[in-house]
């Protein structure tokens, strides 16, 4: 795989003081993905980020640009596409010669210069914007001038640090599409950090979720949302319920409440063992669907507009969340059976 990867990071570490930023990190990026980074503050996405980029320096492992070793090397000299989360717009130069920065910097000729501004802006959908201030536009189209700045020296990999994070969550949304959209005709290497699951889940091919400076989980965001590799990913990507319960045999568990479900889970139980399953609120299903099947009462309901979040409580007192149609009314206090299928089920390690 290293050798066809754009990007990889080996064994990479990085302490602060006592503070083991980044654990032996391991990384391959291949040509043309978009691989997200993503976990909860301070886990380490933005030290691995900067640790690619060149900005700092990792204290073991290594970093290889096409298979090339890069670890000494500095920032410039990786030809890399940087944007952050505060775009950092030069507010007394015009649009286009913001976006003109780093060509400037390489020394291109000033017609070559302008043809590729020109070309970087159109690519944003900016393609009038080249005479104006950046205080003149709004922050989604100041997010995208920082776009075209590092899309037009044309580098091999672009970094984006939340790059959205700082937009109303409408435009964020919008340019989460866009971003999307440009990524796929530049059909650039891209690798993009964000603490929004939404975000990472809606746009990338492949999802790193990080916790405590190391990678707990690397695929697609179907196979972290649908077979998470440890509780922390579970607990981390999309809502769940836990159910606490012992196991009665390879396929059986007994809740705390005393009922006895059947679940499918990828490894069988080792019977009179601790169980904590885990379940997603689109799984649980109102009525009786036939295999467990229990009563439950309605604890509360938020309306969301096209959609509800119901809590139920099932007898012994596990709450259970569940999503029903906008359109379907349940109150607190209601009573209802549901249905949890085997094959629901996650295990919380
Ligand atoms: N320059 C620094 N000096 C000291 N500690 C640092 C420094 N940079 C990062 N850290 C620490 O390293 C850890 C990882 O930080 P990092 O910025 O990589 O996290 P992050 O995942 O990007 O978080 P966030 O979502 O808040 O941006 C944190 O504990 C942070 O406090
Ligand atoms: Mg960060």
């Amino acid at each position: 795989m290293t050798g066809k990867a754009v990007v990889a990071l080996e064994a990479v570490s990085k302490a602060y003081g006592a503070t083991r930023a980044l654990d032996g990190i391991d990384l391959a990026v291949h040509e043309g993905e978009l691989l997200s980074l993503l976990g909860p503050s301070g886990c380490g996405k933005t030290s691995t980020l900067n640790i690619v980029a060149g900005f700092i320096e990792p204290d073991a492992g290594r970093v290889l640009l096409d298979g090339q070793d890069v670890t000494r090397q500095p920032a410039w000299r990786r030809g890399l596409g940087v944007v952050f989360q505060s775009y950092a717009l030069f507010p007394h130069m015009s649009v286009a010669d913001n976006v003109a920065f780093g060509l400037r910097e390489r020394r291109m000729g000033r017609r070559e210069a302008e043809a590729r501004v020109a070309e970087a802006l159109a690519l944003v959908r900016l393609p009038a914007a080249g005479a104006m201030r950046p205080s003149h536009l709004s922050g989604g189209m100041q997010q995208r001038v920082a776009l075209a700045r590092a899309l037009v020296i044309r580098p091999r990999v672009l970094l984006l640090d939340e790059p959205l994070a700082a937009l109303d969550r409408k435009l964020r949304e919008e340019m989460r599409a866009e971003l999307r959209e440009i990524q796929r005709a530049v059909g650039i290497t891209t690798i993009f950090v964000t603490h929004d699951q939404h975000e990472a889940l809606g746009l990338s091919d492949r999802v790193a979720v990080m916790n405590a400076g190391r990678i707990e989980q690397l695929g697609t965001p179907r196979e972290v949302y649908q077979r998470p590799a440890t509780g922390f990913v579970a607990d981390f990507i999309g809502a769940s319920s836990a159910l606490e319960g012992r196991a009665v045999d390879a396929g059986t568990v007994e809740l705390a409440g005393g009922q006895r479900i059947a679940v499918r889970l990828p490894r069988p139980l080792e019977p009179g063992t601790r169980v904590r399953l885990l379940i997603r609120p689109e799984r649980v299903e109102p009525g009786d669907g036939g295999a467990n099947a229990l009563p439950a009462r309605v604890a509360s309901v938020m309306f969301l507009g096209d959609h509800a979040e119901v809590r139920l409580e099932l007898p012994g007192g596990a709450r259970v969340l569940a999503v029903v149609r906008g359109t379907v009314v349940v109150e607190p206090g209601d009573r209802l059976t549901v249905t949890l299928p085997p094959d629901a089920f996650l295990e919380a390690p």
